[in-house]
C-alpha cells in the first residue's frame, strides 16, 4: 500500500508572509518553502511526507515553463510505487487554470491535489495550515484519483473549480456541479465520483516553451472594437478564446474581426464571460458555426484546451 505523500511548493499566498501579522492583504506572496509550510502543520509531523519546491512564484505570475515543470514532477511522482498522491500548494489567483492544465495533461490515476490560502503564513487565523492538512488527508483518501482543489475544508473537481471570491476565506466554488466532497475532521465525505478523463500525456507539453503557441483571451464588451484581433493577428497570434457576453454572443465589431482571423487560418472558439453556466447551442444549429462554443467551463479553461489542441494536432 503506497503511503508517501510528495508535496510540490510553488508559491502563492499560503506561502506569503506579511510584516504586520494582522494584515491580511498586505504581504508578499511566495516566501516560505513548502518544507516550512510542512513544519507548520503539527498534524502532519511524523508522517511519510516529502517536500520539493518546484518554483516560488505569485501565480498571477505562473507561466508556461512552470507548468511543464510542475507536470513533469508530478507525473515522475505519481509513477513512483511508494507514492500515494501529490499535493502541490499553489496561490489562489491562477489555482482553476493550473488545475485543468495538470486535467488535461495528465489526467492521473492517484490523486494530484491543489491547495491555497487566502491569508499568508504569518497571518494571525492563517487558513494555509488547515488546507494543508485536509488536501494531505485527500491524497490520502483510498480510492482518490484526478486532479483536485481542496481549500476551507471542500473538495472541488479540476473541470468546475473557480475562484469566486477576492477577499473571504471560503473564496472556491463549483458552480451547478457542486463539490465534489467535504473534508470533516480529516475524514471525507463524498458527493460525486472522483475526476476521470483522457491525458493527452507529458509528450504534447514540449519542454521548449517558446514553442507553445500563443492563444489570447480576448473579452467582448460594451464599445468593443476590430482593433485588438488586427494587432493580436498582427503579432502572430496563433488562436482565439473570445470571452463572450450571456449564452456566447459577440459584440457585431469584434465578430467582424473575428471572422477575419478565421478566415486567415486562426481558431477562433467562444467562451462566456458569465460566472456559471456554459454556452448553450441551439439544438437548430450552432447560431454562428464561425465561432464555435468552447466545451470548457471558462474562457480561461478553453485558452489551455486550445493551446493543447494546436500542440497535439487534435
Ligand atoms: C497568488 O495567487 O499567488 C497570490 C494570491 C493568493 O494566493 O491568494
Amino acid at each position: 500500500m503506497p503511503s508517501t505523500i510528495v508535496i510540490l511548493g510553488t508559491g502563492g499566498t499560503i506561502a506569503g508572509t506579511a510584516v504586520d501579522p494582522s494584515d491580511n492583504v498586505g504581504y508578499t506572496a511566495a516566501q516560505r518553502s513548502a518544507a516550512e509550510l510542512l513544519a507548520a502543520v503539527p498534524a502532519l509531523k511524523g508522517q511519510a511526507i516529502e517536500c520539493e519546491q518546484v518554483a516560488q512564484l505569485d501565480s498571477k505570475d505562473m507561466d508556461h515553463a512552470t507548468w511543464q515543470r510542475l507536470a513533469q514532477r508530478a507525473a515522475h511522482h505519481l509513477a513512483r510505487a511508494d507514492v500515494a498522491g501529490v499535493v502541490v500548494t499553489h496561490g489562489t489567483d491562477t489555482l482553476e487554470e493550473t488545475a485543468w492544465f495538470l486535467h488535461r495533461v495528465l489526467a492521473p490515476a492517484k490523486p494530484l491535489v491543489l491547495t491555497a490560502a487566502m491569508r499568508p503564513a504569518s497571518a494571525l487565523s492563517a487558513d494555509g495550515p488547515a488546507n494543508l492538512r485536509d488536501a494531505v488527508a485527500v491524497a490520502r483518501e483510498p480510492g482518490a484519483r484526478g486532479v483536485v482543489a481542496v481549500l476551507a475544508g471542500t473538495v472541488h473537481a479540476a473541470a468546475d473549480v473557480r475562484k469566486v471570491h477576492s477577499y473571504r476565506l471560503d473564496a472556491f466554488d463549483s458552480g451547478d456541479a457542486g463539490p465534489l466532497a467535504r473534508v470533516e475532521e480529516g475524514g471525507l465525505r463524498r458527493f460525486r465520483p472522483w475526476p476521470e478523463g483522457e491525458a493527452l500525456g507529458l509528450p504534447v507539453i514540449s519542454e521548449d516553451v517558446a514553442s507553445w503557441p500563443w492563444v489570447e483571451v480576448l473579452p467582448s464588451h460594451a464599445g468593443a472594437t476590430r482593433a485588438g484581433v488586427d494587432a493580436m493577428l498582427a503579432a502572430g497570434v496563433r488562436g482565439i478564446v473570445v470571452a463572450a457576453t450571456g449564452n456566447g454572443s459577440v459584440h457585431q465589431a469584434l465578430q467582424a474581426a473575428l471572422a477575419r482571423a478565421v478566415a486567415a487560418g486562426v481558431p477562433v472558439v467562444r467562451g462566456t464571460r458569465c460566472a456559471q453556466g456554459v454556452i448553450v447551442e441551439s439544438p437548430a444549429g450552432a447560431r454562428d458555426a464561425v465561432l464555435p462554443a468552447a466545451t470548457a467551463g471558462t474562457p480561461w479553461q478553453a485558452r489551455i484546451d486550445l493551446m493543447l489542441a494546436l500542440m497535439s494536432g487534435r
